[in-house]
């Protein structure tokens, strides 16, 4: 098979890496990619946003399977265009693709799927939200919610009333409509599935961590770490079963039958488990974290040419997220990075923000800049691991958390 990943990030190549492993790869493309997937394959200069161009690319390059990583092609109809070209594809069409794009659609969708979620409205105006806040009052207040794409800027859990106020104000702009949402209790965990050929195929079970700032502090970035699998979910398998193959059922009824991961943000508070979003792709850096776990051929996975759900390693993973210093701020780029190859056989280490320079060395090039991935039989190991090869790996002004997957550990 001849496959396209598009995309140029730690998680794009982190599915680069995995379908090459797999024997029916003939040829991979990446679309931009980083000085990563330049190691696994050929570089396509074309942007992730260029629709008319990747299909071009896809046709000229007789691409058999074009495999999607960001959000953004998929709600603007990446998929679609490549579908009445000719070419097969892995990601939700725009419709499916909904299900991310829009919070209101998927709560519809989880309503008649009897997915288990928070209670929420919507509002086509910032009075009604104003009005709906203060009759809920400081002890009930809800989250607050855009809905449409915002890249991680589109929700506030705020404080105080105040705040509540703030935020309508702030979001209603995004899209004209808002979601207040209950406000869940518990931990959250990503809970994603590969959907391809009619089999829901989950992925084990992972923890993000957000924010920029140790104990979880300071700004928002794309995601700083990841380990797996949380200790505090007893029944993962049940928890698919009731959120996953529901709503993929209760999307094909609905004429948008959904193809591709589907990754819901899930708050588990003892035996519940409620859905606060879904993401239509998979979540980086957890991509990074699971698929080193793999045992089976994703390829096959995502081409749905495989009946059986695919089989992970059931061990514990954990990657760790090298930045550039100043992120999710302004940083410098262009900086040289050594110690590369220093690391440990089994570890793995994915390129986000990175590219070639004059002389083929890897520079960074961007926020986010490696995902430093070990696995083993205990999280407490795996983090070791995963720290002890973060710790050869050098760049000016590198900055990374120290605090991955403790919490974890301290129960
Ligand atoms: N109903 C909720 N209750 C409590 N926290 C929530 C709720 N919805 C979202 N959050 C928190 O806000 C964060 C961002 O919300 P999410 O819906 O995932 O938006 P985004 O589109 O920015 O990813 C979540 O990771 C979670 O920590
Ligand atoms: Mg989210």
């Amino acid at each position: 098979m001849r496959v396209l990943v598009v995309g140029g990030g730690g998680r794009e190549h982190a599915l680069a890496w995995a379908i090459a492993r797999s024997p029916r790869c003939e040829a991979l493309f990446c679309a931009p990619g980083n000085a990563g997937t330049a190691a696994l394959g050929e570089n396509l200069a074309i942007s992730d946003g260029d629709i008319e161009g990747l299909v071009r690319a896809a046709l000229e390059r007789r691409v058999d399977l074009v495999v999607v990583g960001p959000e953004a092609p998929l709600a603007s109809g990446l998929v679609d265009a490549l579908q009445d070209a000719g070419v097969r594809a892995f990601g939700p069409t725009a419709a499916a693709a909904r299900i991310e794009s829009s919070k209101w659609f998927a709560k519809e969708v989880m309503t008649a799927a009897g997915a288990p979620q928070g209670g929420g409205e919507l509002f086509e105006s910032a009075r009604a939200a104003h009005k709906w806040i203060e009759m809920l009052g400081t002890d009930a207040l809800p989250v607050v919610k855009a809905d449409g794409l915002a890249a991680g800027k589109g929700v506030v859990v705020p404080a105080t009333i105040d705040e509540a106020h703030a935020a309508i104000e702030e979001l209603i702009g995004i899209s004209g409509r808002l979601v207040l949402e209950d406000r869940l209790g518990g931990r959250e965990i990503s809970a994603m599935a590969i959907v391809a050929g009619g089999v829901v195929s989950p992925l084990p079970l992972s923890c993000d961590y957000k924010r920029i700032g140790e104990g979880d502090s300071g700004r928002n970035t794309g995601g700083m770490g990841v380990y797996s699998p949380p200790g505090f979910v007893a029944d993962a398998a049940g928890l698919f079963r009731a959120i996953h193959e529901p709503v993929v059922a209760e999307m094909a009824a609905r004429g948008a039958p959904f193809a591709g991961c589907l990754y819901g943000g899930v708050m588990v508070e003892g035996d519940a488990a409620r859905v606060f979003e879904f993401n239509c792709r998979f979540g980086d850096p957890e991509a990074q974290a699971l698929l080193p776990l793999l045992d089976g051929d994703l390829l096959a996975a995502l081409a749905g040419e495989s009946s059986e759900p695919l089989a992970f390693r059931q061990e514990a993973s954990v990657a760790v997220v090298m930045a550039s210093g100043g992120y999710p701020g302004s940083y410098a780029t262009g900086a040289r990075i050594s110690g590369l190859d220093d690391v440990d056989d089994d570890v793995v280490v994915f390129h986000a923000g990175t590219a070639l320079d004059e002389e083929g060395a890897v520079v960074t090039a961007g926020g986010r800049v490696l995902a430093v991935a070990a696995t083993a039989s205990s999280i407490a190991e795996a983090r070791e691991r995963a720290y002890a090869n973060v710790a050869r790996i050098h760049f000016e002004g590198a900055y990374w958390r120290r605090d991955i997957a403790l919490r974890e550990l301290s129960g």
